[in-house]
């Protein structure tokens, strides 16, 4: 077991973290200031959102420098003094890294468009009109259904992007793109990074004949449909990147593809991705059959290649869980239960210890072309307005921000924040949670349930999905943590989730 195996991740959006500058932009001295917080609730390793320099067309998922640090943020130098502050404490730190395509402000792409004779014309992808004059395919953007090309007037030919105009994907097949990657990679090895998220990291690799898609898929886009082998040789030369240096650096990727069996083919055989993220999580409904199906898929698929599942429950892409459960507190202090006792590596995000819903953006607030505010707003650390922030910041702060807020809970014993804090310490306390084998026990048809095992202890939690209560087969053991109140402590209520050992 590597250190990712065990390890808790924790996702830090850092516009929307911590504001030390007073710029209504939370920056990278924010997260440092809040290591302690951090090392408190009891996370091992930080996953930190995109901080490069960037025009923010995509709020930093185009960037225009693969090497600094955008001065929204803050310097470099206030970057490296976050990571040797975050390791003296034992914490991780692990940067997104946007290989799939740049900016279209970075220089390559300032000159790949200059001409069609430039320099840098192969590092993109560009193509003529068919003979009909219609676009070189059918590829749709995933989040508004426009065409993925956009037609360059200087230089006279389209120009592939499977999100934004502003974001042009980078040509992999080109051998001089993958070295500056890879170099890239390296920048931020040579300062001590311990890892790298990688964004859309499946959709590197392209079939060179850019074949339609089906038409009868065209409303999902194409990013959850590019499953290419080539994609595996380049992720085992950025895999050879990571081994150029010691202390185990790692991977996990983001492979959007909805579907466990093909995620975790991304691993290769131990010479790909150290760890992929399986998305089915952030839209399976909350009901037992649906999430044994989901458990069942990923436990098989990953067991077949020998491969360490993760599991996540919100992002800054997606409906916050707590939303997604509609805000009640049973359920979402079971799905930290859930979370944190699956086989395989947890990622929170930012807020999700506070149970933090959605925030309703108005209008004239709206900022982002994929309509993801409401997962983005910042978070309330003080109960009183601006929550520790110096004014409005740059989203609104979602509803009851008080209530919400890190202040209000800490002082609450009963408060989500303190339950989630539990549920850590409790993962941390038992090495069957954190590395256990996994048991899918079937009981009543509403309720999962299952057993990790190491060192012959065994851990089990019961998850109850129904509206019915359940009773709890204790064979003598003891309740460690339950996310409701017990009437009687053998009974599973309605929405509860208990861990016993
Ligand atoms: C996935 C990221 O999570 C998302 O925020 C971003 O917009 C796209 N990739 C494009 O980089």
């Amino acid at each position: 077991m590597k250190w990712w195996h065990e390890a808790v991740f924790y996702q830090i959006y850092p516009r929307s973290f911590f504001d030390a500058n007073g710029d209504g932009v939370g920056d990278i001295e924010g997260i440092r200031t809040q290591l302690d917080y951090l090392t408190w609730l009891g996370v091992d390793a930080l996953w930190i959102s995109p901080i490069f320099p960037s025009p923010m067309a995509d709020f930093g998922y185009d960037v225009s420098d693969y090497c600094n640090v955008d001065p929204v943020f803050g310097t470099l130098e206030d970057f490296d003094r976050l990571l040797s502050e975050a390791h003296d404490r034992g914490l991780r730190v692990i940067l997104d890294w946007v290989p799939n395509h740049t900016s279209q402000e970075h220089p390559w792409f300032r000159d790949a468009r200059s001409s069609q004779d430039s320099e840098h014309r192969d590092w993109y992808i560009w193509r003529d009109a068919r003979s009909d004059g219609s676009l070189p395919n059918n590829w749709l953007s995933s989040w508004n259904n426009e065409p993925d090309w956009t037609f360059d007037e200087g230089s006279g030919q389209y120009y592939l992007h499977c999100f934004l105009p502003e974001q042009p994907d980078l040509n992999w097949a080109n051998v001089r793109v993958r070295e500056a990657m890879a170099d890239t990679l390296r920048f931020w090895l040579d300062r001590g990074i311990d890892g790298f998220r990688m964004d859309v990291i499946h959709l590197v690799g392209k079939d060179p004949d850019l074949p339609n898609d089906p038409d009868d898929l065209l409303f999902v886009g194409h990013v959850p449909l590019n499953d290419v082998p080539v994609t595996h040789d380049y992720l085992r030369e950025l895999r050879r990147v990571l081994e150029e240096y010691p202390d185990d650096r790692m991977s996990v990727g983001e492979v959007y593809l909805l579907d466990p069996e093909a995620v975790a083919t991304y691993y290769g055989d131990q010479d790909e991705l150290d760890l992929s993220f399986n998305f089915l999580s952030l839209l399976t409904p909350w009901r037992a059959e649906a999430w044994r199906d989901l458990i069942t898929r990923t436990e098989n698929a990953h067991l077949n290649v020998d491969a360490w599942p993760t599991w996540v429950l919100s992002n800054h892409d997606n409906q916050r869980v707590a939303s997604r459960l509609g805000g009640d507190p049973v359920k979402i202090r079971s799905s930290a239960i859930l979370l944190l006792t699956l086989r395989g590596t947890p990622f929170m995000y930012q807020g999700e210890e506070l149970g933090l819903l959605n925030g309703e953006i108005p209008e004239d607030r709206v900022v982002d072309p994929g309509s993801r505010d409401g997962c983005r707003t910042p978070m309330p650390w003080t109960s009183d307005y601006p929550h520790g922030w110096w004014g409005e910041p740059w989203l609104p702060f979602a509803a009851d921000s008080v209530g919400y807020s890190v202040e209000t809970q800490i002082d609450d014993d009963e408060s989500y924040l303190h339950f989630f804090r539990s549920v850590l310490a409790l993962r941390r306390s038992q090495p069957a949670l954190r590395r256990g084998t996994f048991e899918n026990l079937n009981v009543e048809s509403h309720v999962l349930r299952f057993d990790r095992c190491a060192g012959g202890d065994v851990v089990s939690v019961w998850v109850n999905f129904g509206r019915e209560a359940c009773a709890i087969d204790m064979q003598g053991r003891s309740i460690l943590l339950r996310s409701g109140g017990a009437i009687d402590e053998a009974l599973l209520a309605p929405g509860e989730a208990v861990v016993v050992a």
